[in-house]
């Protein structure tokens, strides 16, 4: 089963393991220290991704401004992926949200997997822009509104 446990700073550790299993790809910027989770933890809902009790991936969300929604993060690690778990977590995390008007989130053109899971939940492909977090790496921004 399932759940999603909301991560504190007493969860950095496993935050931190979690992203080093995903910190090879070129298509996705993993949150691999310390500071950078503080950060994300004070401003965000940061959620550990737990199959039968056991963390394998994490997802956070940003809230920006009236009804809109940022997805900052989003990992599991890859013996877990390509099992609909991210498909699982997305539905949770969607319907949670249920009440924004605008959700978006950068991914990288590359990632075809995670773009494909965005679209099939209704996201749309808005724009693209080059060195997004400063690594060389384009994104694209992907949203959902209504
Ligand atoms: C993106 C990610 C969170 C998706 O989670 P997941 O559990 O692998 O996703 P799902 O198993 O629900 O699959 C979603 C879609 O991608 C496809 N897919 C995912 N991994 C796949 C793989 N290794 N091989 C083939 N297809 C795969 C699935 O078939 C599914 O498409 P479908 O509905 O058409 O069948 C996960 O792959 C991941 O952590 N990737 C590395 C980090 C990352 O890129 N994060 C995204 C940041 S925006």
């Amino acid at each position: 089963m399932i759940t999603l446990q909301k991560a504190t700073i007493e969860d950095l550790g496993i935050l931190l393991r979690i992203e080093k299993n995903v910190s090879n790809l070129k298509t996705y910027s993993a949150m691999v220290t310390e500071e950078e989770w503080r950060e994300e933890l004070s401003k965000s809902t940061v959620y550990l991704i737990e199959k039968d009790g056991v963390a394998i991936g994490d997802i956070s969300y940003e809230i920006k401004g009236d009804s809109h929604a940022y997805l900052s993060g989003f990992a599991i690690i890859p013996e877990f992926q390509g099992q609909g778990i991210g498909q699982e977590v997305l539905t949770k995390i969607l319907e949670e949200l249920k009440n924004m008007r605008r959700i978006d989130l950068a991914v990288h053109p590359h990632n075809v997997h995670a773009v494909m899971l965005y679209l099939s939940f209704g996201f749309i492909i808005e724009s693209r822009k080059d060195n997004y977090f400063g690594d060389g790496e384009p994104r694209i921004i992907l949203a959902k509104t209504k």
